[in-house]
C-alpha cells in the first residue's frame, strides 16, 4: 500500500488539503475538542450558534474578540510553511475550516475558507459585509441599517457560502491526492470532503497525533502533529 501511496504523489497533479483547527495548534491556537479545546471550557451552544448570538450579543463578540487577538499575536507555523513550499512541485488548493487566516498569511495562494474568517463581519440582516480593521468600542456594533453586525463565521446549524462549498467540493472530486490535517472530522458537512475524494480515485492521507472516525478510510495516517509530519513529508517531492 506504502508504494502506491508514494507512486500517486509523485504522479499527482493537484493535492487538496483539508485542514482543521489542529494546523493551528502548535502556533498556540486552541482546537475545539480533544483534552484543551475549546469547547471543554466554553458552551458551543451558548456561542456559536444565532440564537445564542441573538441572546448575548455582547458575550459572543467578547469572545471573538478575545480569539481574534490570539490570532493576531499568532504566527504561521511550519506546518503551514511547509503546504506553501509543496506549491514549488505540485497544484496545492487548501480547503479550510480554519477562520484564523494563518494558511493565507503564510503564504498559500488558493486557501477556500469553508467557516468564514475571524477578519470578517457582515449585518445579521441586510447584505452589508466587511473587515475588522480596528476593533470596536462599542458592542454589539450595529449595521448602518440599524441592526446588529455579526462575525462573518459559520456557525451551528448554519449553511456554509455556498459558492465556497460547491468549489471545494469540485476540488475534491478533482484532486489526486486528498491530505487532512488536523481536523476530527466530527462536523459537517466539511466531513464529506475526503468521501467525494475517495468516490474520485483520490488517495487520502490523515495527518493527526490521534485517530479520527475516519482513520479506516485512509490510505495512510501519519500519527504526528502536523510541525512535524508536513515537513517532513515535502521533503519527499525535493
Ligand atoms: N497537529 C495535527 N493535528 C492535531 C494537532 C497537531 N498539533 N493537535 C490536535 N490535532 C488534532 C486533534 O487530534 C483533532 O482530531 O486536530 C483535531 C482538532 O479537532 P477539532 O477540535 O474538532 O477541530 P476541527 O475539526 O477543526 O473542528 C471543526 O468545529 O466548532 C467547529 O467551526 C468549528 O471549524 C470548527 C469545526
Amino acid at each position: 500500500m506504502f508504494e502506491i501511496v508514494i507512486k500517486k504523489l509523485e504522479d499527482a497533479k493537484k493535492i487538496v488539503f483539508v485542514t482543521g483547527a489542529g494546523i493551528s495548534q502548535e502556533s498556540g491556537i486552541p482546537t475545539f475538542r480533544g483534552k484543551d479545546g475549546l469547547w471543554r471550557n466554553y458552551n458551543a451552544m451558548k456561542l456559536a450558534t444565532i440564537d445564542s448570538f441573538y441572546d448575548n450579543p455582547k458575550l459572543v463578540w467578547e469572545w471573538y474578540n478575545e480569539r481574534r487577538r490570539n490570532v493576531f499575536s499568532a504566527e504561521p507555523n511550519l506546518g503551514h510553511k511547509a503546504i506553501v513550499e509543496l506549491e514549488k512541485f505540485v497544484k496545492v488548493v487548501v480547503l479550510t475550516q480554519n477562520i484564523d487566516g494563518l494558511h493565507q498569511r503564510a503564504g498559500s495562494t488558493e486557501v477556500l475558507e469553508l467557516h468564514g474568517s475571524i477578519v470578517k463581519i457582515k449585518c445579521a440582516i441586510c447584505n452589508f459585509k466587511s473587515e475588522i480593521v480596528t476593533e470596536f468600542i462599542d458592542i454589539p456594533p450595529l449595521c448602518k441599517c440599524g441592526n446588529i453586525l455579526r462575525p462573518d463565521v459559520v456557525w451551528f446549524g448554519e449553511s456554509l457560502p455556498q459558492d465556497i462549498w460547491q468549489q471545494a467540493i469540485i476540488h475534491a472530486r478533482n484532486c489526486d491526492v486528498m491530505i487532512v490535517v488536523g481536523t476530527s472530522l466530527v462536523v459537517s458537512p466539511a466531513n464529506t470532503l475526503p468521501v467525494y475524494a475517495k468516490q474520485n480515485g483520490a488517495i487520502l492521507i490523515e495527518i493527526n497525533p490521534e485517530k479520527t472516525i475516519m482513520s479506516s478510510e485512509m490510505d495512510l495516517s501519519i500519527r504526528k502533529t502536523s510541525v512535524i509530519a508536513l515537513p517532513e513529508f515535502v521533503s519527499v517531492f525535493k
